[in-house]
C-alpha cells in the first residue's frame, strides 16, 4: 500500500527488492479504488479494446489517451501514473515523439509515458528521457505490433527472437528508460533480462522473476464475464456480480417495486 505518492526515482530504485504491483486503469472511479493499492497505474492502449470495444490498439488516438489520462488523474491516486503513447505517435522521429509525450504530460499530469519498442525506439527513449519526459518502455510482445508478429502469441521460442528481445531490453534500459514492461515471453527469458538489466522488470505474462507484475483490471477483475488470459488469475467476477445485480433491478422495476419519491430527496 502507498501512503505517499510514488515518484519515478522510488520505482526506479525498487529493482531487486519489493515486487512492484502495476495494474491498469482507464477512469475515475477505478483509480480511486485502486489508488493507493498499488504502486504504478498504467492507462494503458488496451483501453481501446477493453472500454472501447476495439479489434486491437491501433486505432487508439492520442485524445482517447488524454481523455483517460485526465479521468485518472483526477483521482489524485498515491500511484505513479503512467499513460501509454498510441500508436503512430511515437516512432516517426524522436521530436515528434517529444511533442505527443509532452502534450500527454501536460494535459494530464501524469508523471511518465510508456513506449512500445526496443533497438530501434532507443534513440527516441534517449531524446524524451534527457528532456524531461520519464519512459517506462515495453518489450516482448507489443501489441501495437501484433499483425507484424504474427498475432498475440508467446514470445522468444525462437533463438533469434529471444536475442532480439535480450537486446531490446538493454537498449531501453541504457538510454534511460526507468523501468520496462516484459509482456508475453517464455521462461526463463524475462528472468534473464531480469538478471541482465539494470532497472526494473515488470512483467505481463512473463515471469514471477520479475521485479514486478502488471495486469489489465478488467481481467483481474473478471468484469468480462467470458474472458480472461491463461496467465491472469482472477479474484472476482464483477461482470457476473453486475449481470446479477442489474437483473434484479429489471424484476424490481418490472414488479413496480422501487422506492417512491419520499425516498429520494430531502
Ligand atoms: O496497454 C496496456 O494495457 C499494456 C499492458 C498490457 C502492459 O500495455
Amino acid at each position: 500500500m502507498s501512503l505517499k505518492p510514488v515518484t519515478v526515482p522510488a520505482l526506479r530504485n525498487r529493482k531487486g527488492k519489493q515486487p512492484i504491483v502495476a495494474l491498469t486503469a482507464y477512469d475515475h472511479p477505478t483509480a480511486v479504488e485502486i489508488g493507493d493499492l498499488v504502486d504504478l497505474i498504467l492507462v494503458g492502449d488496451s483501453l481501446g479494446m477493453v472500454v472501447h470495444g476495439l479489434p486491437d490498439t491501433q486505432q487508439v488516438t492520442l485524445e482517447m489517451m488524454i481523455l483517460h489520462g485526465q479521468a485518472v488523474m483526477r483521482a489524485r491516486p498515491n500511484a505513479l501514473v503512467v499513460v501509454d503513447m498510441p500508436f503512430g505517435t511515437v516512432e516517426e522521429s524522436p521530436a515528434v515523439a517529444f511533442r505527443h509525450a509532452a502534450r500527454v504530460m501536460r494535459e494530464t499530469g501524469c508523471s511518465a509515458i510508456k513506449l512500445e519498442g526496443g533497438t530501434e525506439m532507443a534513440e527516441t527513449v534517449r531524446f524524451l528521457t534527457q528532456r524531461g519526459i520519464p519512459v517506462l518502455g515495453h518489450v516482448g510482445l507489443m501489441p501495437q505490433k501484433a499483425a507484424m508478429m504474427g498475432g498475440f502469441r508467446t514470445q522468444g521460442r525462437n533463438t533469434a527472437i529471444a536475442e532480439k528481445i535480450r537486446a531490446d531490453a538493454q537498449a531501453v534500459a541504457e538510454a534511460g528508460g526507468f523501468a520496462l514492461v516484459i509482456e508475453g515471453t517464455i521462461e526463463p527469458l524475462a528472468r534473464e533480462i531480469t538478471e541482465a538489466v539494470a532497472v526494473p522488470t515488470i512483467g505481463i505474462g512473463a515471469s514471477p522473476a520479475c521485479d514486478g507484475q502488471i495486469l489489465v483490471v478488467n481481467d483481474l477483475l473478471g468484469r468480462q464475464s467470458n474472458y480472461a488470459p491463461k496467465f491472469v488469475r482472477q479474484y472476482t467476477r464483477v461482470g457476473d456480480s453486475t449481470r446479477e445485480a442489474v437483473a434484479a433491478y429489471a424484476d424490481d422495476v418490472r414488479a413496480r417495486s422501487f422506492p417512491g419519491p419520499e425516498h429520494c430527496f430531502n
